[in-house]
């Protein structure tokens, strides 16, 4: 018996969940080298290789001759051979040769997307091309800043991407879904402060003289030991969750401890997604042996997070009878963005439509 997927069971009932007009993270910077990189982004089957002057290119994982992903050809210099007739395309898209035939249409080409690479991550566009505006992609300075020690890593999930954004809205999970590492009892009880600044939710917690959480220790801080601690969490488009954290421990020596977790949530299909994130902080930046456990808990985490939501997902394609979430106080965050993020799609489909009139 095959799995019929039903379309209501999606975040936003029976509607699409991403809008084109977009910069989505495609890949990691790492991942991107003069081998051919197939990636759906956003529903659109993309092939990434980087120049041999080192710039990103980002073209239609299909041939338009005949069909066959690009992917599977090879690169010849900066050109990409398709792997079936071998026709050769530039990388600006437009075709350099067809080896049947002496003449080249001007018509046959591939399309491209912008792209922008910002470490650690590289950018596409997928609305049209000539709207593309690199500044709308978020600043991120903290992944960037040589006196902090930044870590990043990538995971494929079988889910939708909002549902990655609600998890990250909804920390009352920490004691469940982590218990032993990020587990307070306190994340369950807050109450954040919500605000939408510009068209960008913002989410702020603030936790005074509240039980550190186990891995705490990790900053020198006594397990169950008072501390202050301010969350902030910012997602200035869909495509990108800020979280920054102040911890102090008012009964050591006041120090601050910084720290600023980023979650990329690309689309890749309405039921699977791209998870990149990455993590930095400012203290104990030149202890390698202490990185590789912080890194080793962090992937630990998310991979429980992944396998949450993926299992919930399953749940949704697979239900045999009509479906209907319950929620609780604790949604409030992730269903304004789900609202936003229906505003930013039903603007994009009326400014298409004015541009058809
Ligand atoms: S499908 Fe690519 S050359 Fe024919
Ligand atoms: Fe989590």
């Amino acid at each position: 018996m095959s799995v019929v997927a039903r379309p209501e069971t999606l975040p936003l009932g029976g509607a699409p969940t991403f809008p084109s007009r977009m910069w989505w993270v495609a890949a990691r910077s790492a991942e991107v080298g003069s081998d051919l990189l197939a990636r759906r982004i956003a529903d659109r089957p993309m092939v990434l290789y980087r120049t041999n002057e080192g710039a990103v290119v980002a073209i239609d994982d299909m041939c338009p001759h005949r069909w066959l992903p690009l992917s599977k050809g090879r690169r010849e210099g900066d050109q990409v051979r398709c792997g079936y007739h071998g026709l050769l395309f530039n990388h600006d898209g437009s075709c350099a040769e067809v080896p049947s035939q002496p003449e080249v249409s001007t018509r046959v080409a591939v399309r491209t997307y912008a792209v922008i690479e910002r470490a650690p991550w590289v950018w596409v566009w997928t609305g049209d091309g000539d709207d593309a505006d690199p500044t709308e992609i978020p600043a991120y300075p903290w992944l960037t800043n040589p006196d902090w020690r930044m870590d990043e890593a990538y995971l494929p999930m079988a889910a939708n991407y909002l549902r990655g954004h609600e998890n990250v809205l909804d920390l009352s999970h920490f004691d469940y879904l982590h218990p032993g590492g990020l587990a307070t009892q306190e994340w369950t009880r807050v109450r954040p402060s919500l605000s939408i600044e510009d068209g960008v939710l913002v989410e702020v917690r603030d936790l005074r003289s509240a039980p550190a959480a186990p891995n705490a220790a990790a900053m020198g801080v006594e397990p169950g030991s008072l501390v202050d601690r301010r969350n902030e969490s910012r997602v200035p488009t869909p495509a990108l969750h800020i979280a920054t954290t102040t911890l102090r421990s008012p009964a050591g020596d006041g120090h601050e401890y910084h720290g600023a977790v980023l979650h990329a949530f690309t689309p890749e299909t309405e039921r699977t997604s791209h998870y990149f994130f990455a993590a930095a902080r400012d203290w104990r930046v030149d202890d390698s042996e202490f990185d590789e456990r912080f890194w080793q808990m962090a992937l630990f985490t998310f991979n429980q997070d992944k396998d949450a939501l993926e299992a919930v997902e399953q749940v949704a394609l697979t239900h045999p009878g009509p479906l209907r979430e319950f929620s609780v106080r604790s949604d409030k965050s992730g269903l304004r963005l789900r609202r936003l993020v229906k505003e930013l799609i039903a603007d994009e489909a009326r400014g298409q439509a004015k541009s058809e009139d």
